[in-house]
């Protein structure tokens, strides 16, 4: 088992004892690095796994002889080469045809195409698919000889491609010898690519090498590209440092070494061994291998445009990058009889997903105001289809940002929108800039009203000194107060708030419920009914509560969930705009910055005379009596809330641990008490999971909540 040419009939020498260690420690490493790898569950601690490594690393030292092609020790050895050697693919490595329909349609014609080839009836359920993610990484051939990796190479021109084991073999995710379980000499196709969360620590580290004066260093556009140029790195050691994953999609067998086979003959092959593409998953995952845990198998058109439907709700919440599904025909006798055209195999397709990157040029770069005189740099660019939507605007987020993107007028930059995320400029292809350009630089003076900008020590960002008396911080104000989340004035949108700011018919909140018909009717574009809903939304939303009321009033750094957790302290309103910094700060979670900028807030006359004016006219809630601090079940303990409860909507999930005291958190992280999982619950889970903090389904929480005596 150990690769050693060592009969058990020999009598213990020194060397044998010595030999037997090292494999000793080889199988006890490999074993732990695959549960700390590949399943995410260390079954020995970081430091006795160093032990263990240092013990081998010592013992292949001081005898070289025994240092094997498969032992842990050589993810990090390796040296530099100059340049890759050429491989040939034994099987030539196909691409996948793209459906063109992106629609669910798309999974419809693949459906039809393989069952009129087929003559298979579309009640025929025999007909399997696997329907499974497409990675978006760079596609990789590992080869086994004797249960030992010997050759990893990229797909390159899919007859021939770059040998990259040295850099493979420091990727912890693949198994450097396979159980004996496993044939002996096999082909595992897969896709190598990058975690997100990965990716960002890596650009993070290689911000602070650049600004540290590092040259030659440079950071990635996406965790695709930085896998790709890791995979492709010259020296092992410097790939050892970029965090490369993988996922295991296809096996092949060979007849002999140095047959070539034609991917049919390749397909005919493998039916000795497997009859079914599940079955090749399911063994790879047995070997030790990474397998997606959401490759699925579905049948006929239906199956695959629920699968495609529900990856595409999925996707924002993977921790990695995928940019559609591929559907294989499950069987393989079927997938040989399918055969291929022109390298694509008929058997299998790609369903993408609207593209989450895309290239576009910036038109202009303008400066916004935000509600608490923020100015946000915001790129203009030529409208581009990405991420589901029409794209026009894109944030710079801030100077710094703006800089070190370098974002120019009139560059080509690549654009990027993923789930509900504000759309930004990742990175502008340099190659592409034309003209003599200059420098983003923010103005000294706010574009709305012309007060000076100022930059604080130690901030990020820029802000309008002209407070309320700023048109733009005005609308802002308003549109905040006005939000469905805040008092909720239905109707009332940015290009009517624009007329009143402009038309000077509202310049506070208190303005708003001052308004007439004939105020309003006299805007563009008002018609009668309009003028009258809008009057009848502005009249209901007096009705409010004391948390939307006090969220509402745009107070910086006061949320929905501060308001809600003020709110419950205090009870009042009076007590909340007098609460001095030491009473604030007895709220759970009002730390001393919240805690200042609400006296910051309630300090200045104008503030608490709005607050006046506007229960003058009729904005009411009702109050309760302070409650201090209340000891309820819960109190102090945060949850995060993941995937699709089979009763309960997120909303009512929230709102029972709230009222039991908890407070409920947007993410996983070591101080989580538990996290509430349902369906389809994705990288959240996987955290969770690793951080070893509780996992409740819904009954458990309603558990949880029942009323104890
Ligand atoms: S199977 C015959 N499965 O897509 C099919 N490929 O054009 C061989 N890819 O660069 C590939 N996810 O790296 C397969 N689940 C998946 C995949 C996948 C991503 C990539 C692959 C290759 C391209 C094929």
């Amino acid at each position: 088992m150990d690769g050693l040419n060592q009969s058990p009939a020999e009598p213990p020498t020194k060397a044998n004892a010595v030999a037997a260690h090292a494999a000793q420690l080889r199988a006890q490493l490999l074993q732990h690095g695959h549960s700390y790898y590949v399943l995410d569950a260390p079954t020995i601690p970081d430091v006795e796994y160093d032990r263990l490594f240092r013990q081998l690393q010592a013992l292949e030292q001081a005898h070289p002889a025994l240092c094997t092609p498969d032992s842990p020790t050589q993810r990090v050895g390796g040296k530099a080469v100059d340049a890759f050697a050429s491989v040939m693919h034994r099987v030539p490595m196909l691409s996948i045809q793209t459906e063109t329909d992106i629609s669910e349609q798309g999974a419809r014609l693949f459906d039809a195409r393989v069952r009129k080839q087929l003559q298979c009836s579309d009640a025929d359920p025999s007909l399997e698919y696997v329907a499974e993610l497409k990675f978006d990484g760079l596609a990789i051939s590992l080869r086994y000889t004797g249960h030992v990796l010997v050759q990893a190479a990229t797909r390159g021109d899919g007859a021939w491609g770059e040998d990259v084991t040295h850099n493979i073999r420091t990727i912890g995710q693949i198994p450097l010898r396979l159980p004996a379980t496993a044939p002996a000499d096999l082909e595992v196709r897969g896709e190598i690519y990058m975690r997100r969360d990965d990716f960002e620590a890596l650009n993070e580290r290689q911000r602070q090498k650049i600004a540290s004066g590092a040259k030659n260093e440079k950071t990635f556009v996406n965790p695709r590209n930085a896998a790709a140029g890791a995979v492709r790195q010259l020296d092992p050691q410097m790939a050892a440092q970029r965090p490369l994953s993988f996922f295991a999609y296809a096996l092949h067998f060979h007849p002999a070494p140095e047959v070539i086979l034609s991917p049919i003959e390749a397909t005919l092959y493998g039916l000795n061994k497997f009859v079914s593409h599940d079955q090749v998953l399911h063994s790879l995952k047995s070997w030790g291998f990474p397998v997606s845990a959401q490759a699925k198998t579905v049948h006929g058109a239906d199956g695959l445009v629920a699968y495609h439907q529900a990856i595409a709700d999925l996707r924002d919440q993977l921790p990695f990058d995928i940019d559609g599904v591929v559907y294989k025909v499950n069987q393989i006798e079927r997938q040989a009889l399918l055969g291929m055209v022109s390298r694509e195999p008929r058997w299998a397709v790609a369903h993408k997903f609207p593209a989450h990157e895309e290239i576009t040029t910036v038109l202009a770069i303008d400066v916004q105001v935000g509600r608490t005189g923020k100015l946000t740099p915001v790129a203009k660019l030529a409208p581009v289809f990405v991420g589901g939507v029409t794209v026009t605007n894109a944030t710079l987020h801030n100077e710094d940002e703006a800089r070190r993107k370098d974002v120019r007028v009139g560059d080509t930059v690549v654009v990027r929108r993923a789930g509900d995320v504000i759309p930004e400029v990742v990175s502008v292809i340099v190659e592409k800039r034309l003209h003599e350009s200059s420098l983003f630089t923010m103005p000294t003076h706010c574009p709305a009203c012309n007060s000076l900008a100022v930059r604080e020590e130690g901030e990020a960002d820029y802000r309008c000194s002209g407070g309320l008396f700023c048109s733009a911080q005005q609308k802002q104000a308003i549109l905040h107060f006005a939000h469905r989340r805040a008092v909720e004035v239905e109707d009332l949108g940015e290009k009517i708030v624009d007329q009143l700011v402009d038309a000077g018919l509202v310049k506070t909140l208190p303005d708003l419920y001052k308004l007439g018909f004939s105020h309003l009717a006299a805007l563009d574009r008002m018609a009668e009914k309009s003028a009258n809903n809008l009057l009848a939304s502005v009249e209901k939303s007096k009705q409010t509560t004391l948390p939307k009321f006090l969220f509402g009033l745009g107070i910086r750094h006061v949320g929905e969930a501060t308001a809600k957790a003020l709110a419950h302290h205090f009870g009042g309103m009076d007590a909340i705009m007098d609460a001095s910094l030491e009473q604030l700060l007895q709220v759970a979670d009002v730390g001393p910055v919240v805690a200042q900028s609400l006296r910051t807030f309630f300090d200045q006359a104008h503030n608490r005379e709005v607050v006046e004016q506007l229960r003058a006219c009729g904005v009411a809630w009702s109050e309760s009596a302070p409650k201090g601090r209340l000891d309820l079940p819960l109190t102090g303990q945060t949850y995060v809330i993941t995937g699709t409860l089979p009763n309960l909507s997120r909303e009512q999930a929230q709102a029972l641990l709230e009222q039991a005291g908890a407070k409920v958190a947007g993410s996983v992280s070591k101080k989580t008490t538990a996290l509430v999982a349902g369906e389809a619950a994705g990288s959240k889970l996987e955290k969770a999971q690793s951080l070893g903090i509780p996992v409740l389904d819904e009954a458990a929480l309603l558990q949880l909540l029942e009323p104890r005596p």
